[in-house]
């Protein structure tokens, strides 16, 4: 598939040999959109979708940037989930989203890792089990989308990752630096950002039951309870059982279910089943109860309600547009494969990652929803705390300075920033911040990616 770029035709289906190879990309009538599978090992297809952006001013003062999503899960689908659901231009109704983040720069989705999404193996051996190895495979699908675009090599590459997506993120940073510096990969790294990440998931597990006991959705048995099992957890990761210590997070995961009467894991303030769902309705949660404790185990993969729209979408009109998604891959909001093949990996942390970054001074911002638990902001902070980044004493002394957004005078958020790390604390936000505030969430995009559009 060498000829990537030079294949890109208006349209096509897959599978038809084209001058010796198979036509894997294909481009919108407007020119505005891309999108193409690159096979990154042999049998192994990842799927890819370009936004260019329509908002691109003209002889900007700083270059126009393009934004790498990532989502969660491991499983979840960026092209999915993070385009129709929170940052691209179309909701899930296909309506045009005030918002996108398109507004700010170009939009590069991926359904990653293979197995995700529309990405997809020819054999189950090949589904990785790695962050590092997911990495490599992005790198490899960098390479053949940026090498032969001149154009494309002038935005600076700003990767964000939301929740699982952020360790993601920062081991793709490395390996995308590691291939620019080598020559190989012809971009620009602009910098690195963690949406309400999973970088440290021991101090997640130990931040559930104190953060759920001060917001009442715990009292002091269900506190007891689940920092039995996250000091167990602790214990497993020094002792190397990653496995069995991801097994002990579903169930605590499970405990502070029952002990909470089912908090959304997402959003404290509400819980999991919102109140409109028949299948965990208060009679649901009862069932549960009686059948043990296997149930609620949620991979970090940020779904929420309205599943079911986005799947039909997914696998209706917008496979039929793009045209090349081979019939025999369903399009799943979250595989479950991806995610079992991730368990040794899952519960690893990689702040020794984000430290990496700091030291070769790349720019990385973290942003945090403060009404998450799973991946809680109370957990964000303890994981700064722990970094060897020379910068860390003053950017912790360092005071913050409260957000606004539009004309509303409520506050928004706080940031800091000091040398290359900076913080945002997104209120009135769960898990996935540009849901939950939409604007606050496009203005700082545009101030981390430094996007020369006119400020929202
Ligand atoms: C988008 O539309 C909503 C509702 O119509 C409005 O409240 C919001 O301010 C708009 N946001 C932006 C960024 O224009
Ligand atoms: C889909 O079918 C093709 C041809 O039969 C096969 O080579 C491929 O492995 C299948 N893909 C999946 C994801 O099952
Ligand atoms: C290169 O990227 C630019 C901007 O994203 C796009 O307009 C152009 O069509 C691309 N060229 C090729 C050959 O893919
Ligand atoms: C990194 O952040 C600094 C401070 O905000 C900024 O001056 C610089 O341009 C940023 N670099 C990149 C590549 O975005
Ligand atoms: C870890 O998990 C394995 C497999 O479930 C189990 O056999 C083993 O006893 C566990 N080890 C510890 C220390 O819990």
């Amino acid at each position: 598939m060498d000829k990537l770029c030079a294949l890109i035709v208006t349209f096509l289906i897959f599978g038809v040999p084209f001058l010796g190879t198979t036509v894997t990309a294909l481009r919108s009538q407007d020119g505005l959109e891309e999108w193409g599978y690159v096979e990154v090992r042999p049998k192994a297809h990842l799927f890819w979708w370009l936004y260019k952006s329509p908002y691109r001013v003209e002889k900007p003062p700083k270059p126009w940037p393009i934004i790498l999503w990532l989502q969660g899960g491991p499983g979840a689908s960026g092209i999915g989930y993070g385009n129709f659901a929170e940052v691209g231009p179309l909701d899930v109704k296909l309506k045009p989203r005030n918002s996108t983040w398109l507004q700010k720069a170009d939009l590069l989705f991926v359904d990653n890792p293979v197995g995700t999404g529309y990405s997809y193996v020819e054999n189950t051996e090949l589904l990785l089990k790695t962050d590092k190895e997911a990495a490599t495979d992005l790198t490899t699908l960098l390479i053949k989308i940026f090498n032969k675009n001149k154009s494309l090599q002038k935005s600076p590459l700003y990767i964000v990752g939301e929740s699982y997506g952020g360790k993601f993120a920062v081991t793709l940073g490395l390996s995308a630096l590691k291939a620019i510096e080598a020559g190989k990969l012809l971009a620009k790294l602009g910098g690195v950002a963690l949406g309400n990440s999973w970088i440290s998931p021991e101090d997640f597990v130990l931040s559930w039951g104190p953060l759920l006991k001060d917001v009442s959705r715990l009292d002091n048995n269900g506190l007891r309870r689940s920092n039995r099992i996250a000091r167990k957890i602790k214990k497993q990761l020094e002792d190397g059982l990653f496995v069995n210590a991801t097994n002990s997070w579903k169930e605590l995961e499970s405990e502070i279910f029952l002990s909470s009467n089912g908090v959304d894991i997402y959003n404290f303030l509400l819980d999991s089943w919102g109140g409109d769902s028949v299948s965990l309705s208060g009679r649901g949660m009862s069932s549960l109860r009686g059948s043990g404790k296997k149930r609620y185990s949620k991979y970090l993969s940020s779904l929420r309600r309205g599943d079911e729209e986005i799947v039909k979408l997914l696998n209706g009109e917008i496979k039929e547009k793009l045209r090349i998604i081979p019939k025999n891959v369903t399009w799943q909001l979250q595989s479950d494969a991806v995610s079992d093949s991730f368990e040794v990996d899952f519960m690893k942390p990689r702040i020794d990652e984000v430290d990496e970054l700091l030291a070769k001074g790349v720019n990385v911002s973290v942003y945090n929803g403060q009404l998450d638990v799973i991946c809680a902001t109370k957990g964000v902070e303890a994981w700064i705390r722990k970094l060897k980044w020379e910068g860390l004493p003053k950017f912790l002394r360092k005071e913050r300075r409260a957000l606004y957004c539009g004309s509303e005078t409520k506050t928004k958020g706080f940031v800091k920033s000091y040398k290359n790390l900076r913080f945002y604390w997104i209120v009135g936000a769960g898990h996935m911040v540009p849901s939950d505030q939409p604007c606050m969430a496009l203005t700082m995009a545009g101030a981390i990616t430094h996007s020369p559009a006119p400020s929202t």
